[in-house]
């Protein structure tokens, strides 16, 4: 059974005003041909309700980049607690990506901790697990990505995924060109799957695993056809309306 397709833009650290309005005004306006996936967009924090309200009434959702991993809010500066989030109108929230891993020290203790804040706070993570080009040469893809996911279910529990969502960005694919190939992809979101069902085979049936790193309107549908695929995480693509747009169709 194939689950319901999720196709997310994650801006990271780009956009403004204008650029904002009139790429969600395309987007906008495609939307309704794809009535059978969700697409949400991920703007840097700045932009939230701004391009949170320019999406009311459209089937776009919107999510964040990123969270802090305080439960409570307060003396934090610069931090954005959840709650923030959801009042802005974000329904998601983007957790632990390799950016963040390797830029800003984000641990897997961190990422699990900002894992079990997003669900307090009513908001959907996608968590990002995904291994370096060194990893993968040295053969410990599957290791990596078990300990990811392993910080995150001895934390949360493995019920929590019931309304989260994992996103497999290999590190080396991602802004590269270099996308993974199907093959490389289904191996892994195959692996991920088998990791949940060892704790609950229902969960890891119905959790959404996206893939991430380089993918474009040329190599969606490939990646998108495969059985433990279930949409992507996009990156540089999502910038540019008629490319998402060409995502999200193949992943309609
Ligand atoms: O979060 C998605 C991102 O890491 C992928 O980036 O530019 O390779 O699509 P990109």
């Amino acid at each position: 059974m194939k689950r319901r397709a999720l196709v997310a833009g994650n801006w990271k650290m780009n956009g403004s005003h204008d650029f904002n309005a009139s790429l969600v005004r395309e987007i906008v306006l495609e939307i309704k041909r794809f009535p059978d996936i969700d697409v949400l967009v991920c703007p840097p924090a700045p932009y939230l309700d701004a391009v949170g309200r320019q999406l009311a009434g459209s089937a776009i959702q919107l999510g964040a980049q990123n969270l802090c991993e305080q439960p409570k809010p307060g003396a934090f500066t610069g931090e954005i607690h959840g709650g923030m989030l959801r009042d802005v109108g974000c329904a998601y929230v983007i957790v632990g990506h390799s950016e963040r891993r390797a830029l800003y020290a984000e641990t897997d203790a961190r990422v699990a901790q900002k894992f079990a804040v997003a669900l307090a706070c009513g908001l959907t993570p996608i968590l990002c697990v995904g291994e370096t080009l060194d990893e993968r040469e040295q053969h410990r893809t599957e290791a990596v990505i078990a300990r990811q996911l392993a910080a995150v279910i001895e934390d949360s529990g493995i019920a929590s995924f019931k309304q989260a969502v994992i996103a497999y960005e290999p590190v080396w694919a991602i802004g590269t060109g270099k996308t993974a190939t199907p093959a490389q992809a289904q191996e892994v979101h195959a692996f991920i799957r088998g990791q949940l069902a060892a704790a609950d085979a229902r969960i890891a049936n119905s959790t959404r695993i996206l893939y991430g790193g380089s993918v474009k309107a040329e190599n969606a549908q490939s990646l998108f056809n495969c059985p433990d695929v279930d949409g992507g995480l996009i990156g540089g693509a999502s910038l540019k309306a008629d490319e998402f747009v060409a995502i999200c169709a193949a992943a309609q």
